[in-house]
């Protein structure tokens, strides 16, 4: 059988990256992240794309060169079609069609939430073989969502419940921003969180019918809280950041592990994976942890290069896409909108 070399290209949000898969194994995985938007406390889309334009050629030249690979070696591009910001989609579209255009290679579009939950897929060597099962049910927990999904085939994913407000990364950072922290704030509160009491401080808890979330109540509550305390005492937050931190990790990754336990429950599939930028939180791994022991969950964590925005996932899902000669034509736009089609 033929080699498949996919090169993975990513660029829907602030991270700009390149990854080249060999029959679904790593062999290069290389991320720009940009530091430009640190001074604002968000991501700044206009900034954002001009930086994957400086970005998008050098990180593919060194995704190609960390491989060993020729780019004439390569079987076909995939890409980031969305959801993200369009701004930033563009450059790496762009910049794909005009790659496996001037290859007279194939093109395959990626759906980022997609590419997500298929990081499960990604093989670290030939006898890798910890991937889950189809169906499995995938917590899938990032900046912008925060979803539980069965996964019944790599193409085809339900989502059974998503939050009807912030995403659960929204709120952490937001929360953290709150406490005067750097952004984002995912990182800072998981490190604070190590050192403190989870069952310190209280907040708000959603109620929310079925597998739906909902985090702007928390995050509401929150605000209030430390409004209050700080007023009662001007330096507790100072004086108390690592509880707080712990408390609104545990009150967050509560809520998620709730409905998911509901959905395994419901579903009876106990092979359970989490997924996305969230998916880096120590106290969220450590509830996977005790679920698997507690409720004989499989569970699948995965390695923390592959929870936030990366080029790996992408090309894992090209893998299987051009295994079933799914591929793209040259006029597929860019979409923002977040959807799993
Ligand atoms: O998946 P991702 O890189 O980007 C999106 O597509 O949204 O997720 C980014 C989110 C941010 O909200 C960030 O604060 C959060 O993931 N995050 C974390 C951790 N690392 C990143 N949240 C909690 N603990 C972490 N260790």
């Amino acid at each position: 059988m033929e080699d498949i070399y996919i090169l993975g290209i990513e660029s829907s949000c602030d991270d700009t990256s390149a990854a080249v898969l060999k029959n679904g194994i790593i062999l290069s995985n290389v991320t720009a992240s940009q530091e430009v938007h640190k001074a604002y406390g968000g991501v700044v889309p206009e900034l954002a794309s001009r930086a994957h334009q400086q970005n998008v050629v050098p990180v593919v030249d060194q995704a190609l060169a960390r491989a060993g690979i020729t780019k004439e070696q390569l079987s076909a591009v995939a890409f980031t079609r969305g959801p993200g910001l369009m701004g930033s989609l563009l450059v790496g579209v762009s910049f794909a069609k005009g790659f496996a255009r001037s290859l007279g290679i194939p093109l395959i579009d990626v759906n980022h939430l997609q590419g997500h939950v298929m990081a499960h897929f990604i093989k670290e060597s030939e006898d890798d073989n910890h991937m889950p099962p189809f169906p499995f049910i995938c917590l899938l927990v990032s900046g912008g969502n925060s979803q539980i999904v069965k996964v019944n085939a790599y193409n085809d994913m339900e989502v059974l419940g998503q939050t009807i407000d912030d995403a659960a990364g929204e709120a952490i950072d937001k929360c953290s921003k709150v406490m005067g922290l750097g952004y984002p704030g995912g990182p800072i509160i998981d490190k604070l969180a190590r050192q403190g009491n989870p069952l310190a401080y209280k907040f708000a808890e959603p109620n929310v019918p079925g597998f739906d979330y909902s985090f702007s109540g928390l995050k509401t509550s929150f605000l209030y809280n430390m409004r209050k305390w700080v007023e009662e005492e001007p330096n507790f937050i100072e004086n108390h950041k690592e509880d707080i931190a712990a408390s609104l990790e545990h009150a967050i990754v509560d809520i998620l592990m709730k409905k998911l336990r509901l959905a395994v429950k419901q579903t009876g599939i106990k092979h359970v994976a989490v997924a996305g930028g969230v998916s880096a939180n120590n106290g969220l791994r450590n509830a996977f942890r005790d679920h698997a022991e507690r409720y004989g969950w499989t569970i699948y964590i995965p390695k923390f290069s592959y929870t936030t925005d990366n080029a790996a996932m992408i090309a894992s899902v090209g893998t299987f896409k051009y295994i079933d000669k799914d591929f793209t034509q040259i006029d597929v736009p860019a979409f923002s909108k977040v959807t799993f089609k």
